[in-house]
């Protein structure tokens, strides 16, 4: 029997509540399917260890994490007592300190999902977004902070290894799909940075002639996927970009609630990160009905990230049959509470 070391990091609001209906999918799935399980430590860091502690995780963290196969975290945040860049500190760390570049967001429509857009074609896309440097990077200050002249510098760090490995393994997930790459930059305007990703792409681009490459501005793409999302397939850029199209392609898809998320350290260095793409949503926290689906889908890439491919994707079926057949939750138009919608789940698993 294969057991796989998880740590459990539910964080805070409706983080607690997606966790929990994930644990239960997949320790079904597994049953199920034999020859492997999980184990789990969970860590009750977030606003509850803050209120013990003072802090919203042990000085220690990393460390704890890094023996783990994986991490699995719900949602951390609770800006009307702490702000953000509190609260998600541990989680840019995490995501740096165990060079997290990859991240990974899958989003598409689903049977019987109603979704915002008139046509009616599928969507499925994969958002690859730079996890480690770019935009992102603690890089920056004021100068004569508070008074009328002061000035705020904040510089962006690309680094050419940084921009080939994410490039790479876009290349390489594209071959796994529908061999289509779309490279978002602003390098009209922003003539080094994103220059500098222009070129990796074009020397980069010979080595996979199988894959059709294609470059867009932030702008125009914004534009695109709004008016033809259907044709997109793998969609690669920096740190802020990858940021902001993975909210859109969750938007046009049909609800938050449905998008999963991979914050992968490809080169297996240290554990990945597997977590929903929604917040802690605190306006629906407590109330039972947050949708599952995108910390459920979460948990399918994390299995198949430890290589337990069939029940990922067992997993993964009993989803679709589950959103198809109802009930589900209010956000994508039921009644449904999100452990209703699990449970759903885990009776499709069996079917
Ligand atoms: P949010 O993603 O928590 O919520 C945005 C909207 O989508 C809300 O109306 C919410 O009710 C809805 N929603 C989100 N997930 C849902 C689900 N599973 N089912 C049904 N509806 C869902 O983003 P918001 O409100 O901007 O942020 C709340 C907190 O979460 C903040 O502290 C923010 O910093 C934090 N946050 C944390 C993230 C993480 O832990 N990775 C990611 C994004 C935000
Ligand atoms: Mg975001």
């Amino acid at each position: 029997m294969r057991t796989h070391r998880i740590a459990l990091y539910p964080g805070d609001g409706i983080g607690t509540e997606v966790l929990d209906a994930t644990v239960m999918v997949l320790d079904a799935a597994l049953a199920q399917a034999g020859g492997a399980s999980l184990s789990y430590e969970r860590f009750d860091w977030g606003m509850a260890h803050y209120d013990a502690h003072g802090r919203v995780a042990p000085d220690d963290f990393l460390e704890t994490l890094r023996g783990f196969d994986a991490i699995f975290l719900g949602a951390v945040g609770w800006p009307a007592r702490l702000p953000d860049h509190v609260t998600l500190a541990p989680l840019i760390r995490l995501r740096q300190a165990f060079d997290l570049y990859a991240c990974v967001r899958p989003a598409r429509t689903f049977p019987g999902v109603p979704h915002p857009l008139r046509s009616d074609q599928p969507i499925d896309v994969v958002v690859v977004r730079e996890n480690s440097e770019g935009e992102y990077v603690d890089n920056g200050g004021f100068v004569g902070a508070g008074t009328p002249p002061e000035v705020a510098v904040q510089t962006a760090v690309h680094t050419r290894r940084g921009v080939e490995r994410i490039l790479r393994f876009s290349f390489e997930l594209a071959r796994t799909r529908r061999r289509r790459l779309t490279m978002i930059t602003k390098s009209n305007a922003q003539r080094y940075a994103y220059v500098l990703w222009d070129r990796v792409l074009g020397e980069l681009a010979p080595a996979y002639p199988d894959v059709a490459t294609d470059k867009l501005h932030i702008d125009a793409a914004t534009l695109e996927l709004v008016r033809r999302p259907h044709t997109f397939d793998v969609i690669v850029g920096s740190n802020l970009f990858g940021d902001i199209l993975s909210d859109l392609t969750g938007g046009v898809t049909g609800s938050l609630g449905l998008n999963p998320s991979a914050n992968l350290n490809p080169e297996r260095t240290a554990p990945s990160l597997f977590e929903p793409v929604h917040g802690s949503a605190p306006d629906i926290a407590g109330r039972g009905i947050a949708n599952p689906t995108g910390a459920i889908l979460s948990g399918a890439m994390m299995l198949e990230w430890l290589g337990e491919t069939d029940t990922a994707a067992s997993i993964r079926a009993a989803v679709e049959r589950a959103l198809a057949s109802g009930p589900v939750t209010p956000d994508v138009g039921g009644t449904a509470s999100g452990l209703e919608f699990a449970q759903s789940v885990v009776a499709h698993l069996a079917r």
